[in-house]
């Protein structure tokens, strides 16, 4: 006789309890904040946290390729970063690159698909050009999406789709009639990706800094004070354990 076992076993060891498969978040969102502040606290310049996060990314990816996650977007540059000191922006539009020619092949093997959202065109060569190389060579790849936010912000998004839209409603490719949540939906960067399940920011600040305004409309937020260069696989799976314990309803009961 089979015996059925409830999800939430916890006489099964911690290990095997965490990465259970069911109620995983399909697509998680990481507000990867607190950088800056890790490298003060240590007496070294800010750049030496955005460095170190690097480390962060490559655990929360190992992390999400385990628990079978989707999709992870990550907000790496936002269109209000332009306004930090031009050696900071430097460094950290130099990381995408850096990362993925340490990371790319291991990537690959782990069957990961490279993404990015935001308004590409304004960012420098090199990040394009890494990013772009990234994401032709991981085509086919149907583990997990890794989608880099980068020179994104959600306002400019918005105001890009109804741009975009208008032109279509010009060309009469779409009409005002039929324009609904769906279809405005397709204008934006995240065309085609589910919305976020769960939105994790870390670093203490609660706020949304203008990341994914439509898309998280019924996310799960999850904070934690953690600092991002400190953000780790053991935080990560609280997450994912405390995201399965809410209740999602969308507006119903
Ligand atoms: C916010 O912390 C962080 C950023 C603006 C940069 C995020 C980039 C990374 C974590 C590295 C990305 C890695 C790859 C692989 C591309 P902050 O500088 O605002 O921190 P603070 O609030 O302590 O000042």
């Amino acid at each position: 006789m089979s015996m059925k076992i409830p999800f939430f076993n916890y006489k099964q060891s911690k290990e095997s309890f965490r990465y259970m498969e069911g109620h995983t978040p399909e697509h998680i969102a990481i507000i990867m904040d607190g950088n800056g502040r890790w490298a003060r606290k240590r007496g070294l310049p800010r750049v030496a946290g955005h460095k170190e996060g690097i480390s962060a990314v490559v655990k929360i990816v190992k992390a999400a390729v385990k628990c079978k996650v989707k999709i992870l977007t990550l907000y790496t540059f936002s269109t209000e970063n332009w306004k930090r000191p031009k050696t900071e922006v430097d460094v950290i539009l130099r990381l995408p690159k850096e990362f993925l020619q340490v990371y790319l092949p291991e990537l690959i093997s782990n069957n990961v698909r490279i993404e990015a959202i935001g308004d590409m065109g304004k960012l420098p060569a090199h990040t394009r050009e890494a990013i772009q190389y990234a994401i032709d060579r991981t085509r086919d790849n149907d583990g997990l999406q890794l989608n880099f936010a980068l020179n994104y912000g959600s306002r400019n998004e918005i105001l890009h789709a109804i741009k975009e839209m208008y032109a279509d409603i010009n060309e009469a490719k779409l009409s005002l009639d039929e324009l609904d949540e769906q279809k405005f939906s397709k204008y934006l960067y995240t065309e085609g990706l589910p919305e976020p399940d769960l939105l994790i920011r870390t670093g203490g600040e609660k706020r949304l800094s203008n990341f994914l305004l439509w898309q998280l409309a019924y996310t799960e937020f999850w904070f934690t004070d953690v600092l991002w260069p400190d953000f780790s696989e053991k935080e990560f799976l609280h997450a994912l354990e405390e995201y399965r314990q809410r209740k999602r309803r969308y507006g119903g009961i």
